[in-house]
């Protein structure tokens, strides 16, 4: 793992009988722990993965094994899910559905094929609203067996914290950043893997929003390029974009030639931020290839539905009356209800009306499974993890349920999960 793109390349010319070979199960440790990290100019105490915040940026090849064992060293219960990989159920990381919490200094095994190349995220799905608020998270990007030629391949992470006046994470959940937007932070960071490229540079931006609650509409300048996936999964054509919408847990590639400074800005909220750049340091003459779709994974055949179901997102301040038993619901019950939201058996294809009939944005996202999201323009068009529905809007999204298990499907605002806004979805 972590191969560096050179030495994956280097490595293919050299030994291609290699490559054909199973590959050897790469080990990984991971731990969970206290760290000091510095956010805003500031030392602060938080949460990380072997020390850092984000956690290390994993890097695998497609189809490799991979072995990581989380360590427990929080005063607290830890599980990692592997947001966006199509794996084997008990793999996926959630306590209740797929497997106990691991109780402070004891760890767990994960073990499985990664199928798909793309770009994924690992975080915390124990009181994932406050461990992922702490820095629990990191990026987990499968590379391709014949990866797209750009210069620099850069993860770009944004994530905010609320800070409370001592400077230090705020400890005070108060209820009303369940019931209505989430917990906003009051600073927003970026982590980009780069921080100097040449103008003419051709790019490859692995953008992730592993924000609890906060939306981003980026708006990139100094770079001319194309969206090439969502969620991990290409788009069999590159996308012209002005503003790319990255709702919480969402991904999207671009691929892209450098003009002057990369320079991210957010125009989601009432005011215009800035969220960082990659600086321009020299000129070089730019590529002429055209921008070209990435290599597509093996994903299932869409397919005419076998069933057709209802999703109805309820509740939070100023919403209808539900019949659930916290301040968000989804079809009328709130958190994981005893019995699923569907029970089908493994390969059927249903297609989901999603409908948001409240007061705020939220974005629902599926394990274990990518789906067909229903455009604008009434086309199928991209493949997803997650769907993001703003106020009032409804979409259909398309979903062969083939991994048999059993499957979280809820709100990415991690804090409307933690107040009621999570289901599942049984294979059987
Ligand atoms: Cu990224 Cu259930 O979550
Ligand atoms: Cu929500």
């Amino acid at each position: 793992m972590r191969l560096s793109r050179r030495r994956f390349l280097a490595g293919l010319s050299g030994a291609f009988v290699a490559t054909r070979l199973p590959a050897a199960t790469e080990r990984i440790t991971l731990v969970a722990d206290s760290i000091d990290t510095r956010i805003a100019g500031r030392k602060i105490p938080m949460l990380g993965f072997n020390g850092s915040l984000p956690g290390p940026t994993m890097r695998f090849r497609q189809g490799q094994a991979v072995g990581i064992t989380l360590k427990n060293h929080l005063d607290d219960g830890a599980l990692v899910h592997w947001h966006g990989l199509r794996i084997p159920n008990r793999m996926d990381g959630v306590n209740v559905l797929t497997q106990d919490v691991i109780a402070p200094g004891r760890s767990f095994d994960y073990q499985f094929r990664v199928r798909d190349a793309g770009t994924f995220w690992y975080h915390s799905h124990y009181l994932s609203y406050e461990q992922v608020s702490r820095g629990l998270f990191g990026a987990f990007i499968v590379e391709e067996n014949i990866p797209p030629a750009v210069d620099h391949d850069i993860v770009v992470q944004f994530f905010d914290v609320l800070l409370a006046k001592d400077g230090k994470y705020d400890e005070a959940f108060r209820p009303n950043q369940f019931s209505t937007e989430g917990r906003i932070g009051n600073v927003v960071t970026s982590y980009a893997s780069v921080s100097s490229v040449k103008a003419g540079d051709r790019l490859r931006l692995r953008l992730i929003n592993p924000s609890i609650d906060r939306i981003y509409r980026l708006r990139l300048s100094g770079l001319v390029g194309r969206i090439v996936a969502f969620d991990g999964m290409p788009l069999s054509e590159p996308m012209d974009f002005e503003t790319i919408l990255l709702a919480p847990g969402q991904r999207c590639d671009v691929i892209g030639d450098v003009r002057g400074n990369v320079v991210f800005r957010d125009i989601w909220g009432p005011d215009e931020a800035d969220l960082g750049d990659i600086a321009v340091s020299a000129t070089r003459p730019p590529t002429p290839e055209p921008i070209k779709p990435l290599p597509p994974n093996r994903v299932p055949p869409m397919q005419k539905p076998s069933r057709s179901a209802e999703l109805v997102l309820q509740g939070g301040v100023g919403g209808l009356p539900h019949r659930g038993t916290g301040t968000w619901a989804l079809n009328d019950s709130s958190g994981l209800p005893r019995r699923p939201f569907l029970s089908v058996p493994r390969g059927s294809t249903v297609e989901i009306s999603v409908r948001n009939e409240t007061g705020f944005p939220h974005v629902m996202h599926l394990h274990g499974h990518h789906f067909w999201e229903r455009d604008t323009a009434g086309t199928f068009a991209a493949f997803r993890d997650s769907t993001f529905l703003d106020i009032g809007e409804q979409r259909n999204i398309l979903v062969t349920l083939d991994n048999p298990g059993a499957w979280m499907l809820h709100c990415h605002m991690l804090s409307h999960q933690a107040d009621g806004m999570a289901t599942w979805i049984r294979v059987a």
